[in-house]
């Protein structure tokens, strides 16, 4: 399983934004579609076997909204009607356990420590993308990979995510959009199953 991770800093926890007007109103949820465009579609489907884990912070209470490509149905490449999938999610009652709102995606509450052990805890690798980092090796083709929004990460993310064992990892020193680092990742760990 390849699962991504993006850290909305200011991304709405409640669902009264409006999608005629996602980037002003939402606290970036346009962003974040973007990566869930990224990390599933295909031109002719959808990825089965990676995983979309949003943290949404722009709220009192902090959640996280998971795609599963294994179950996921009803997305479509445009912003607007992902978004429309997050509203509905963002609008049930969530407590600390996973509840599906339709196939595939899920919310609980949350915050980055615990997305992050309960991914460690599966076993998953983790790797937190940063300019900066070593570069990631070829051969990865799966793992947990751990992205900022616009803003980036902050300090205090970043130690967390040290202590908790994450490889600083880079694909270039360019700065990138998090969803052209996305399709990125998803290449190079197509490229490296192939070849295992
Ligand atoms: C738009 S960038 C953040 C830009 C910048 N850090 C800032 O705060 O303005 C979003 C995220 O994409 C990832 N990223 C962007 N370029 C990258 C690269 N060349 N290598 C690894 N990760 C990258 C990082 O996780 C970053 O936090």
């Amino acid at each position: 399983m390849r699962d991504f991770v993006v850290v909305g800093h200011i991304a709405k926890t409640t669902p009264d934004f409006s999608l005629e007007d996602l980037p002003g109103t939402s606290g970036r949820i346009d962003v974040l579609c973007r990566c869930v465009n990224s990390a599933f579609m295909l031109s002719h489907g959808i990825r089965r076997d990676v995983r979309c884990n949003l943290l949404l912070m722009g709220g009192p209470e902090t959640k996280i909204l998971r795609f599963d490509g294994r179950r996921l149905r009803h997305l479509n490449p445009d912003e607007r009607s992902t978004a429309a999938l997050m509203k509905k999610a963002l609008s049930i009652n969530a407590g600390p356990l996973w509840r599906e709102s339709t196939p595939g995606i899920y919310i609980r509450k949350g915050d980055l420590r615990s997305l992050i052990e309960s991914l460690r805890d599966e076993g998953q690798r983790l790797y937190y993308l940063r300019e900066d980092g070593a570069p990631l090796s070829g051969t990865v083709s799966e793992g947990a990979f751990i992205l900022g929004d616009h803003t980036g990460m902050t300090e205090d993310e970043e130690h967390l995510l040290e202590s908790m064992g994450a490889e600083i990892v880079s694909i270039g020193p360019l700065s990138l959009h998090a969803d052209h680092c996305i399709v990125i990742i998803n290449w190079m760990c197509d490229n490296a199953a192939r070849s295992r």
